[in-house]
């Protein structure tokens, strides 16, 4: 069985965009605009489908590690280049995505400049042809907003790029997009036609349930997620690696095992877009800001809809704040339309969120963890059995993080 990484990844764009946006300011669909540009930039230079395919994921992945670095900052830690840091970040995370092509430098290297006055002081011809046609369409796509610059307006871009050569842009990379950024491409960037122009021109990437890749990327997005906020910092990865813990406990085949584990690296997806007051508001929600912090799981539930094919994961995923009784959310289902991976993932979602530490809780041992988790069974909202499961499994653990997984 196969999963289209391609679809994936743009998800993961969709989120990253609306943490960009949140934090400085980037517009919709920023990711895949630069990714639709770098495709048919790379086409014109002359590069293959699989260099286009590494290509298109580092544009849809430049920012990945914006949270990771924010957070850092946040936490008080200085930096000699705040710049350097996402991109060394960046790059780090994408290089586990073991592609078939060459993209070391595409991310470290997207914010040089020709002249060299970029963060590295790297000059034009001494970084990579990928990180030069990333650089000038997110330096474009930031500068001009590119989904509603109208038409009349494109002869004044294209001589504004002219003018930036050999000081923001360098030759071989303003000469490529000057080639593609005409009327057509311009139309096709809106964002009423984004979506599927992404389609025309990202490669295709379909990888094996059981690949190692698959637990990589996964890897990737718990990191996005849980470095939005100083409390949630390993929420979503240790989710998933007690989940895939859990799926060894109970006999899973490794592609189950990659699923179970995919969708809890995906549950909190729709928190990227919850505002950071919320999530780190020391003390009680008010109504208003509990319904919002309550949509989350909504908001997964859509951002994962734009994946066909990831239908069974996108359910496991949304449904971890569904209680047996019903009075869980966002849909309020009942214990017969919770499946057995469902009711897993709410229960270690819950021992995960009990467990830590929180603006309105400290942290809890094992011992105290379960108190409430079998106070909950007592009131029939969990699986009964599961509970007592994660009793056994997870007690060794001693309040230890549990390990991320590997396949052999
Ligand atoms: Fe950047
Ligand atoms: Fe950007
Ligand atoms: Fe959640
Ligand atoms: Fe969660």
């Amino acid at each position: 069985m196969t999963i289209r990484m391609d679809k994936l990844i743009k998800v993961i764009a969709t989120a990253l965009d609306i943490v960009e946006g949140e934090l400085l300011g980037a517009s919709t669909y920023h990711g895949k605009r630069i990714a639709v540009l770098c495709a048919d930039m790379g086409r014109y230079m002359g590069m293959d489908t699989e260099g286009i395919c590494g290509l298109t994921t580092c544009a849809l992945l430049h920012d990945n590690a914006l949270t990771e670095y924010i957070l850092s900052e946040r936490s008080g830690k200085k930096h000699d280049s705040a710049m350097q840091l996402h991109c060394e970040l960046g790059q780090h995370n994408v290089d586990s995505l073991n592609f078939q092509t060459d993209i070391r430098g595409f991310i470290l290297y997207h914010h040089e400049r020709a002249d060299g006055s970029g963060p590295y002081s790297k000059r034009a011809g001494e970084v990579p042809l990928g990180a030069e046609l990333i650089a000038i369409a997110d330096s474009i796509d930031v500068t001009n907003h590119l989904q509603r610059v109208p038409i009349a307006a494109l002869p004044n871009l294209r001589e504004a790029i002219s003018k930036s050569i050999g000081e923001t842009y360098t030759p071989r990379a303003a000469e490529a997009m000057l080639h593609v950024l005409e009327e057509k491409m311009l139309l096709s960037l809106q964002d009423d036609r984004i979506l599927e122009t992404a389609e025309q021109f990202i490669p295709l990437w379909s990888v094996d349930l059981a690949d190692q890749v698959i637990l990589n990327l996964a890897q990737l997005v718990t990191r996005i997620i849980d470095y939005k906020s100083t409390f949630t910092q390993c929420h979503s990865t240790q989710i998933a690696n007690k989940v895939w813990l859990m799926g060894g406990y109970y006999g899973y085949d490794p592609s189950q095992r990659v699923q179970v584990f995919l969708a809890a690296a995906l549950h909190d997806l729709g928190k990227l877009t919850t505002p950071l007051s919320i999530l780190e508001k020391p003390g009680a929600l008010d109504a208003d800001e509990f319904r919002i912090m309550k949509n989350h799981v909504a908001k997964t539930w859509e951002l994962l809809k734009e994946v066909d094919g990831l239908e069974t994961i996108r359910a496991w995923a949304s449904n971890h704040h569904e209680k047996l009784d019903g009075t869980g959310y966002p849909f309020g289902k009942k214990a017969d339309e919770l499946d057995f991976n469902s009711r897993l993932m709410a229960c270690i979602d819950i021992y995960q969120a009990v467990s830590e530490e929180r603006p309105y809780h400290p942290r809890r041992n094992h011992k105290d963890t379960m108190k409430i988790l079998y106070t909950m069974v007592d009131k029939g909202q969990v699986d009964k059995n599961i509970v007592r499961d994660l009793d056994t499994v997870l007690a060794c653990f001693s309040d230890q993080n549990v390990p991320a997984p590997s396949i052999d």
